[in-house]
């Protein structure tokens, strides 16, 4: 059943537990994630970036998502928009099925400026209540994460793209929080707290603490019923860099946020949990995998099923350790 994320957070934050957002762009992402919801009673959150609507096309996502739906009757399912950049994005969106969007007003260069909290302020209002109008939900963001266009995270010192920045100048600040959250009604808020997009988030291992606790607390006491999301939230585990980089793959060494982390962050109310980076390198792996064992091999599905069973596999563990396994 398709469900809105207001519905589904709202259960969360009742029942305290996490859900995570698998981003997917074709067929097999999408059995993968519902597989494995299937496999342990999880509620799902599937997203769409703007990247994955123009390579599926509109239709086609849709209508992948539709199937999945049938295909699994007793899962609730949101679909959600993630990091959309306009009313444009946001409203096809919903036109085309989805029961949430995210207005990412901080997507545009220079987001700490005054001038630019105003844009993110009015843009992410003007989204709300159009898509509240007809009954879908609202993520905004508030704050600096990792540059989506380089796909480089900030560095663990703190320092933004440019390198200006420090780190508390990156992260929410909780009393902006609580004005833009009044101002535009969001029924959901992605926070900058220590996390960045993509697989080069930290050079060195982290010990413990890397998430901005107080900020996320602070956040969640003065905004009880606004549902706090954590982008940038891939663990990078070690075991999927090395499939990557003993089949031929060369990644950097690198580091993710420890999914004891993401579960601290889930006790002080983050219920959303953005993850792509570590579906990516769950697949890629056994494609390289595949490709380097079997080298004669042409046949796609070959190189599809594991890639899809290890996806599985990642997004299964994720739902147990979350809490969001047995609450479908
Ligand atoms: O946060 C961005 C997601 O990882 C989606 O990435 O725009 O390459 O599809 P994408
Ligand atoms: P990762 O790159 O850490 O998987 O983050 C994904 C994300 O935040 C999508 O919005
Ligand atoms: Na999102
Ligand atoms: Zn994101």
């Amino acid at each position: 059943a398709r469900i809105t994320l207001r519905q589904l957070l709202d259960h969360a934050a009742e029942h305290s537990y996490g859900v995570p957002a698998f981003n997917i762009n074709n067929m097999e992402q999408g059995l993968a994630v519902m597989q494995a919801a299937a496999a342990c009673d999880a509620p799902v959150i599937l997203q769409a970036s703007r990247g994955a609507r123009s390579y599926a096309g509109d239709v086609m996502l849709s209508k992948i998502v539709e199937a999945l739906i049938e295909m699994y009757p007793a899962i609730p399912v949101c679909l959600h928009q993630d990091h959309g950049n306009n009313e444009a994005t946001c409203l096809t969106a919903i036109r085309h099925g989805f029961t949430s969007v995210m207005m990412d007003g901080s997507l545009e260069a220079d987001a700490r400026t005054p001038a630019n909290y105003e844009y993110n302020v009015a843009i992410t209002e003007r989204v709300a209540r159009m898509a509240h109008w007809v009954g879908a939900s609202v993520e905004g963001e508030l704050g600096v994460l990792g540059s989506l266009e380089t796909g480089q995270g900030e560095a663990e010192d703190g320092h933004g793209a440019e390198g200006t920045l420090s780190h508390d100048q990156l992260l929410t600040d909780p009393e902006q929080a609580v004005d833009f959250v009044m101002r535009t009604g969001v029924d959901a808020l992605a926070i900058a707290c220590g996390t960045s997009h993509g697989a080069y988030k930290f050079s060195r291992r982290p010990d413990g603490g890397i998430l901005a606790m107080h900020v996320i607390e602070a956040i969640h006491s003065k905004l009880p019923d606004t549902h706090l999301v954590m982008h940038g939230s891939s663990s990078v585990p070690q075991e999927l860099q090395d499939i990557i980089n003993r089949h031929g793959g060369e990644m950097p060494q690198t580091y993710g946020v420890p999914v004891e982390e993401i579960e601290r962050g889930i006790r002080h109310g983050v219920r959303k949990v953005n993850i792509d980076t570590d579906c990516r390198m769950a697949i890629t792996g056994q494609f390289r995998r595949i490709a380097s064992e079997s080298p004669a091999e042409f046949d796609p599905r070959k190189f599809l099923k594991p890639s899809m069973d290890a996806m599985r596999d990642l997004c299964r563990d994720r739902f147990e350790r979350f809490g969001t396994a047995g609450r479908a």
